[in-house]
């Protein structure tokens, strides 16, 4: 699978062809000003919950994409009734297509719109393709729940969030790669804003101590794996 990071939580994965891009957030996000939204498509949108740094520019790429939206039932709902092509999940519920299944997961967060109404509870995604696995926490604590991923998942590569303040922090990262089981670990949720600064020297060489990977992708790079 080939890998885009393009900035904060978002992540473009392409899965032999088929563009799966999770938790948009790039208009809004000075650092990813070099990327246009304009410029984007996707098969499937995938949003782990409904805060505006995930959700922001999902709208206008589902519809220049004529994506569909995967999301819990009140995310997937709130895109439907602006006329985007949805499927909604619960916890528990995977959505299954031929190229890829994608598993909605425990997240420990709060999730509402932007307007302050209700978006469910927030989640991540555990996606399986016919050669790859991967998972996508989007905004959570560490959580026990994270060790009920390798009963069922032999993870390639996740994507955690790491900047702490409002999920969990590099710290917490690192053991939640052990309670999932991978050592492939791409550091999301960090340095876009005050609040979630983190030394990404010191970051990595947490990881590295522990025989661990951190990768930390600059935001329009692209990795394959
Ligand atoms: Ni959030
Ligand atoms: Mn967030």
């Amino acid at each position: 699978m080939r890998i885009k990071f393009l900035g904060h939580s978002c992540v473009q994965v392409d899965i032999n062809g088929t563009v799966l891009l999770i938790d948009p957030f790039i208009s809004g996000n000075e650092l990813a000003k070099d990327i246009d939204v304009a410029d984007i498509r996707a098969d499937y949108i995938l949003l782990t919950h409904g805060h505006q740094d995930h959700i922001l520019d999902a709208e206008v790429i589902a519809k220049q994409s004529d994506a569909v939206i995967i999301a819990n039932y009140e995310v997937a709902s709130y895109f439907g009734a602006k006329g985007c092509k949805m499927h909604p999940l619960n916890h528990g519920g995977t959505y299954t297509s031929d190229s890829f299944s994608a598993k909605y997961v425990n997240a420990v967060h709060t999730s509402s719109f932007p307007d302050g109404t209700y978006a469910g509870q927030p989640g991540g995604f555990v996606v399986q393709a016919q050669n790859e696995v991967f998972y996508h926490a989007g905004d959570t604590a560490l959580t026990y729940d994270m060790k009920l991923i390798p009963k069922e998942f032999d993870l390639d590569v996740a994507f955690l969030p790491i900047g702490g303040n409002f999920t969990m922090d590099y710290k917490d990262a690192l053991l939640a790669s052990s309670f999932i089981k991978c050592k492939k670990i791409i550091g999301i949720h960090y340095d876009t804003f005050g609040y979630i600064k983190i030394d990404q020297q010191k970051a990595r060489a947490l990881f590295d101590g522990d025989n661990r990977e951190l990768i930390l992708l600059k935001i329009g790079e692209e990795v394959e794996i």
